[in-house]
């Protein structure tokens, strides 16, 4: 039997089980590739932490999967991409690193009321990177923020309180926000109660066929 030889070998970074998803839809779009996935499980949740805790965790494990052959990492996470792509890059300069940032221009272009809601970590909502893209793309809008801080946690340790998201999600609703976007790779696992909560009355954005097709351009 003929072994088959893969070409490339694409690095997929998740601070835990978020970027599984992303890695699970370029594995699908992309077969002939090998996918490395790392994450980091002795310390996430990344958002809570600071830029400079989450660089000193995040540049080994780059090293080690450049090391194993990756010439292009995904960056699956918002958190880091949103804190920290900017050292990486200077430190990793030989490697495309495609980060994921929370889909603010898909949903102000998209928005009947004027009301979009980010669900996204502490750390990427207080990023200078996502303040540039609301002033870019959201200027002019209301941006709702509802406090997700715990839904990382609970979804890393398999712990899922729908009354909290339901309780969240109702309370944009209530606002009148007619687009939610999944601003963290974590929530992707909890996207289809968010839809159901939202139906017929916001649309969710969740990034995965955006990234897919980044990468499919990038490589
Ligand atoms: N999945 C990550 C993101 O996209 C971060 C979750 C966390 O570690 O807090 O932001």
């Amino acid at each position: 039997m003929q072994r088959h030889e893969f070409s490339m070998k694409i690095g997929v970074f998740d601070s835990g089980v978020g970027g599984l998803s992303v890695a699970l839809a370029i594995e699908r779009a992309l077969p002939e590739y090998e996918i490395v996935y790392r994450e980091d499980r002795e310390h996430v949740p990344y958002g809570t932490r600071t830029s400079e805790e989450i660089l000193g965790f995040v540049v080994p494990i780059f090293a080690d999967m450049i090391e194993l052959g990756c010439s292009t990492i995904v960056v699956a996470c918002n958190t880091v991409s949103t804190t920290i792509i900017g050292p990486l890059r200077k430190q990793f300069p030989d490697t495309v690193l495609i980060a994921m940032e929370p889909m603010i221009k898909p949903a102000a272009i998209r928005t009947r009321t004027g009301v979009i809601a980010v669900c996204a970590t502490p750390a990427t909502l207080t990023s200078q990177r996502y303040a540039e893209l609301k002033r870019q793309f959201a200027s002019g809008l209301t941006v709702l923020e509802p406090d997700c801080s715990d839904w990382a946690g609970m979804i890393e340790n398999g712990e899922v309180n729908v009354r909290i998201i339901a309780d969240r999600i109702n309370r944009i609703l209530d606002a009148h926000a007619d687009m939610i976007v999944l601003g963290c790779t974590h929530y992707h696992w909890i996207q289809e109660e968010i839809r159901v909560l939202a139906e017929g009355r916001a649309t969710v954005l969740q990034p995965e066929h955006a990234i897919v097709r980044q990468v499919k351009k990038l490589l």
